[in-house]
């Protein structure tokens, strides 16, 4: 596969988004095609599987299942032909999210999302990861000027505490590919990270 993919990951109200889109602009302007998408979605069925898992009540094995059958048609449908075609693919969250979700925050066992991860994408991992970390508490303020809240983001300061903690093992599991981000810091100084961590990577 020729093109690139990168990942964000982070609490809920870690402001993603903002930064997805920006880093799609400035990719797009130095003549990249960039392939903008998320997850659990990204497909018209696993767009319908997101609604399951945010809002419809089930056990953590369930909910683990779904997001990777979610996983499965997004990589499948979207995210390795636009890789194989030379693309960059920019994905809000991935893998990392289930085993920080799942698996930290629910307890799930982070031996069979493993396994899974496997069945799913086999080799497929991103090139780059940014988390866009900050303290459970700050993202909890952040969230409440925002939307109403989902299955995950109705959950207390434990849980996310726990998903933090996730994140961080992953991250320490995979130092060349994931990237911390510090993004409790205003708007500005996060994008400067992340366009720090292009320029250092030469993209
Ligand atoms: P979003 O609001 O950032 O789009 O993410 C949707 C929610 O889904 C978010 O609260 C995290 C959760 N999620 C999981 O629990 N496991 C996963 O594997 C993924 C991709 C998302």
């Amino acid at each position: 596969m020729s093109g690139r993919f990168i990942t964000f990951e982070g609490i809920d109200g870690a402001g993603k988004s903002t930064h997805i889109e920006a880093l799609a602009q400035r990719l797009r302007q130095g003549g990249c095609e960039v392939v903008n998408t998320r997850e659990p979605g990204g497909t018209d069925l696993a767009e319908r599987l997101r609604e399951l898992v945010l809002h419809q009540r089930m056990d953590a094995l369930t909910e683990a299942l779904l997001v990777f059958a979610a996983r499965r048609d997004h990589v499948q449908t979207l995210v390795a032909p636009a890789l194989e075609r030379g693309a960059t693919v920019l994905c809000d969250r991935f893998t990392d999210a289930t085993f920080a979700y799942q698996g930290a925050g629910r307890g799930f066992d982070a031996a069979v999302l493993s396994q899974l991860e496997q069945w799913v994408h086999g080799a497929l991992q991103p090139d780059l990861t940014l988390w866009l970390d900050l303290p459970a508490e700050t993202a909890a303020q952040r969230r409440a000027q925002a939307r109403a809240a989902d299955r995950f983001e109705s959950e207390d300061l434990a849980f996310f505490e726990r998903v933090r903690a996730g994140y961080a093992q992953r991250c320490a599991q995979a130092p060349q590919r994931f990237v911390r981000i510090d993004s409790s810091l205003e708007r500005g100084a996060v994008w400067a990270q992340i366009a720090a961590e292009l320029e250092r990577r030469g993209w």
